[in-house]
């Protein structure tokens, strides 16, 4: 049996939470449908946090209920405190993840707290979303870098992983926020992981792919033994509280790779660069993913496969 990969989908949310465009209550629905059609299975759809700090998602109590349940597809949200939780509950949301991060610099400014503040707000969230049987995911943002204080050592990321599982995280996500980081630190921090004793199963990586190493760790990951992995449909994605943060690894760039190396994860890659193009059209810019205008490739035929013409696809291309 082919190794399988868990690929989290964040264009929902970490996509579209930098973005100045304004997208309608309509199109993200639309969004999430098109994403589910492509066989994604865990797709990030929303943040309950303070629609003052991220205006882009301040519909999440409108969009959760109209999202189609599927069976065997969760829609995790972010929460950041028990308001969130209220929100999150009265909306009929299922699952959440919880995001702190390796620097207190940067949590400070992405939530007005220190990290164990952050773990004291978790707290509560964690247990009532427990009670309810919900699957909790826990960020470590800045795990390979901060904007504010530079360098980060494994095992400071590796601290708040293991605090967010006592605090009953299913998973625990480390973010590459603002894209620096390389394979060696992914390798580092698994290493780091597992003789802390986490398992590899409960450890997911969220790479941004600001300066395009997001496919090399993704590789760096697998190799030792990760098998979940976040993207983004069109590759967008960033913090606005993280200067210098660019897109999310693109899904279908994800989703290419993984086909030729043989991975199985139930994705299509037709559907994923439709979703990325509706994505696309919605921001009103084109695709601009590796994969989204190259296309697939069919190795029978050697052709190029899923490009089509319009928005998302260079000006003539077949
Ligand atoms: P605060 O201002 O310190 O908190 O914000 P507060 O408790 O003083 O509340 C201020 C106002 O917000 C109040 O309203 C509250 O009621 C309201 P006012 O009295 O001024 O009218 N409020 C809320 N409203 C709705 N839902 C809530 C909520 N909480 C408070 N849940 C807070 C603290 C955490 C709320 C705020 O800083 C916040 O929402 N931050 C969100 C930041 C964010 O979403 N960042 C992006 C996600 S993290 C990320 O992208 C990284 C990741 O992708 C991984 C990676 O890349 O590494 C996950
Ligand atoms: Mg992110």
């Amino acid at each position: 049996m082919a190794d399988r990969v868990r690929i989290y989908e964040v264009g929902p949310r970490d996509g579209l939470q930098n973005e100045s465009v304004a997208v309608t209550l309509e199109a993200k629905v639309e969004f999430i449908e098109r994403l589910v059609a492509a066989g994604l299975r865990e797709i990030e759809a929303t943040s309950f946090v303070s629609p003052k700090a991220i205006p882009q998602l301040a519909d999440a109590d409108e969009l959760l209920p109209r999202l189609p349940a599927v069976p065997g597809v969760r829609y995790p949200v972010l929460v950041p405190n028990e308001r969130g939780m209220d929100r999150a509950e009265a909306a009929g949301a299922g699952a959440l993840a919880v995001f702190t991060a390796a620097t207190d610099a940067f949590t400070e400014r992405n939530i007005g707290m220190t990290i164990a503040g952050s773990l004291e707000a978790a707290r509560p969230v964690l247990a009532r979303a427990g009670a309810l049987g919900w699957w909790r995911r826990g960020y470590v943002s800045t795990a390979f870098g901060c904007p504010f204080t530079g360098a980060v050592a494994p095992g400071r990321a590796v601290d708040v992983a293991l605090a967010l599982l006592d605090l009953g995280v299913d998973e625990v996500c480390y973010g590459d926020t603002i894209g620096v980081g390389v394979p060696n630190q992914v390798q580092a921090l698994v290493d780091a992981s597992t003789a802390a004793g986490v398992p590899l199963d409960r450890i997911a990586f969220h790479f941004h792919d600001t300066r395009g190493t997001a496919l090399a760790n993704v590789l760096a990951g697998l190799a030792a033994g990760i098998r979940c992995f976040d993207a983004s449909a069109g590759g967008t994605g960033g913090c606005p509280y993280a200067p210098g943060a660019a897109g999310n690894l693109a899904t279908e760039d994800l989703v290419y790779l993984l086909d030729a190396s043989g991975y199985e994860h139930g994705v299509r890659l037709d559907g994923v660069l439709e979703a990325a193009r509706f994505a696309a059209a919605a921001l009103g810019r084109p695709l601009a993913s590796k994969v989204g205008q190259a296309g697939g490739w069919d190795p029978t035929t050697g052709a190029a496969t899923g490009r089509r013409m319009g928005l998302g696809t260079p000006t003539g291309s077949p």
